[in-house]
């Protein structure tokens, strides 16, 4: 690596649904820590978006829905580039490419393929199919090493090492190999209300604290969350739904009425109907402002476009730098 120069970052998100706690803790964070240290490149996958919602009606809304959320959380467009897949019409010419060394039989094995094809067997489109190849493309279109994902996309990630390596031994090295990467600690994962796994888009809606959700939401869905008469043997090992609501009281609470809980706990003297009262406005007083200044970006249709413009620029200088490599080394030069 040159001297002096940021080690590259590059990640995505589909404009499907409304973010939620389990994508800030979980991702979000992390990315407004990486802007500093990185060149980081953070797209909203909207191409993505059509290989499961052709119906295009919704997108633009989704899309600065999406935008508005992660900036409100912290990203902030003049550090990173923030932009759209789509205005960077150079990840189609690389998702060309990419697509010749890509085998059928390899793409038909990759498990989430395989989910889509059962979640909509009338529309298995070639899009689908090749989804792991349009990501390899957005990444290895910036030549970037750390690639910031769910565990969920790490099947997607090693695809994209594996299009790396066939293309640097055909026509020679221009891509790294792309890492997953978490900075600093591990991933915090954020358990939902139910005490059923974690905070997710799709499922247990009303388990999942979305930023979106109105003071009075969150407290509603805070205080339905599972809990029971309390311990009643001193220093007694929590059951898996009170850990939870421990564990999203660590997210959001001052330490000692952390504490505080702990001791009560400890002390079999508990009463969860308080502490879900804590947790609710703890986390109304967290949420609220991410909420308020993420609407005003996103109907601020002007700021939003002079953002997805000024990202766009900066991704296309870097994709444009990696395709002349590209096309250089594939000898497409006459
Ligand atoms: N496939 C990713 C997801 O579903 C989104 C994505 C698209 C992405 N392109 C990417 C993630 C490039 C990391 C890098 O979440």
């Amino acid at each position: 690596m040159e001297k002096g120069k940021k080690q590259i970052v590059m990640s995505g998100i589909r404009p499907t649904g409304f973010l939620h706690l389990g994508n800030y803790f979980g991702a979000l964070r992390n990315y407004v820590r990486m802007q500093d240290e990185y060149e980081c490149y953070f797209m909203v996958a909207d191409l993505h978006s059509l290989t499961t919602h052709p119906d295009t009606k919704e997108l633009k809304g989704h899309v600065h829905r999406v935008l508005a959320e992660n900036i409100a959380s912290g990203l902030d467009p003049d550090k990173a580039a923030l932009f759209c897949q789509s205005h960077v019409r150079e990840t189609s010419e690389l998702y060309l490419y990419l697509n010749m060394l890509a085998y059928k039989g390899e793409l038909e094995k990759t498990p989430t393929f395989k989910d889509k094809v059962r979640l909509q067997p009338d529309n298995v489109n070639a899009g689908l199919l090749t989804y792991p190849v349009l990501m390899a493309a957005d990444i290895l279109l910036h030549r970037a090493a750390l690639v910031p994902v769910g565990k969920d996309q790490e099947q997607h990630l090693e695809i994209a090492r594996t299009y790396a390596n066939r293309f640097n031994h055909r026509y020679g090295d221009v891509f790294p190999e792309p890492q997953a990467f978490n900075f600093g600690q591990a991933l915090v994962k954020v358990p939902s209300l139910d005490g059923a796994g974690k905070m997710s888009k799709s499922e247990n809606q009303n388990a999942t604290l979305y930023l979106a959700d109105s003071d009075d939401l969150i407290r509603k869905k805070v205080m339905k969350a599972k809990t029971d008469s309390g311990p009643t043997e001193p220093n007694s090992v929590k059951p898996d739904y009170i850990e939870n609501i421990f564990l999203l009281m660590n997210l959001v609470s001052e330490k000692d009425v952390i504490e505080k809980f702990e001791s009560d706990f400890n002390n079999c003297v508990i009463r969860y109907g308080d502490m879900k009262k804590q947790l609710a406005e703890d986390m109304v007083k967290f949420i609220a402002p991410i909420r308020e200044k993420a609407e005003s970006i996103r109907t601020d249709e002007k700021y939003l476009k002079e953002v997805m413009e000024k990202g766009a620029e900066k991704a296309r200088k870097s994709a444009n730098a990696t395709m002349e490599k590209v096309r250089e080394h594939m000898g497409l030069v006459y």
